[in-house]
């Protein structure tokens, strides 16, 4: 004979009781530390950001104040959401963002240690907000197209190559969350400034100011406090768009070029 399951045995599945081990730290003067919360009932549905979202409203209710953490969309489309979770950024998952994860990623009973971005030129705003705004410094420094483009051309007036269009395409898909950043033991931010430099660098629309894009966003990026690449491609392994460690190779062939034929100079 089949016996029916007890519907309320499957549902207890679902449920997960976890400890969280998060960083708390009121403000970037103050020390940071961390603390353990205890949460049970948690789905197995849920994202990440919701189980987040459970534990604020328990902490609202018992009148302490809530775990701030960055985010807008929740689709992995913003990049705000970042953070490092059991030591890896925006979690297990592979090309996932932490509103993308599901808890069904982690088992009843599990420690989930979860902690802000770590690199000195992402200061630590409060709890697991960081500031980064040293990526946006690095857009302003030539990350853009100046002159003004008018309306979308026909399709065929500028050709561009396929594997350029779908190489662009790719390196456009960087949404600036900064994982490559905080996953680098030199907290680099190449993949980040190679993928922007690459999706301009590969179209003709790009081109005329191509020198110095490449020489101002290098320098920015230096000024900034990242390190150098470390060669070890954590950066792609963290990154939730899957940019490649090759948009790095054409950042160094294109920074070597502007530097040995261009008559721009790189900033002092
Ligand atoms: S390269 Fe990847 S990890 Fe780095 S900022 Fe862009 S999307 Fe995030
Ligand atoms: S909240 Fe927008 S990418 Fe996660």
């Amino acid at each position: 004979m089949t016996s029916i399951p007890d519907a309320r045995e499957n549902q207890s599945h679902d449920l997960l009781n976890l400890t969280l081990k998060i960083w708390r730290q009121s403000s970037t003067d103050e020390r940071g530390r961390f603390q353990t919360y205890k949460l049970s009932g948690i789905s197995t549905h849920m994202s990440f950001l919701e189980m987040l979202d459970v534990l604020n409203e328990q902490l609202v209710s018992q009148g302490e104040e809530p775990v701030a953490f960055d985010h807008d969309c929740r689709e992995g489309i913003c990049g705000s959401c970042g953070m490092m979770i059991n030591g890896q950024a925006h979690g297990p998952d592979k090309e996932t963002t932490a509103c993308q994860l599901h808890m069904r990623k982690f088992g009843n009973g599990d420690t989930i240690v979860i902690e802000p971005w770590r690199a000195s030129a992402f200061p630590v705003l409060r709890d697991l907000v960081v500031d980064r705004s040293a990526l946006d410094r690095i857009i302003e420094s030539g990350g853009y197209v100046s002159v003004n483009t008018g309306n979308a051309r026909d399709a065929n007036n500028l050709p561009v190559p396929k594997q350029n269009a779908d190489l662009a395409m790719e390196a456009a898909a960087c949404i600036g969350c900064g994982a490559c950043v905080a996953a680098c033991k030199n907290a680099s931010a190449m993949l980040f400034t190679s993928a922007k430099v690459s999706q301009m660098a590969l179209l003709p629309q790009g081109h005329p100011e191509r020198d110095r894009r490449v020489l101002n966003m290098v320098a920015q990026m230096d000024e900034e406090g990242f390190g150098a690449c470390t060669n070890t491609n954590q950066c792609q392994a963290a990154c939730p768009a899957g940019i490649q460690v090759t948009n790095i190779h054409r950042m160094n062939r294109e920074y070597l070029r502007a530097s040995l034929c261009s008559s721009e100079m790189p900033p002092a």
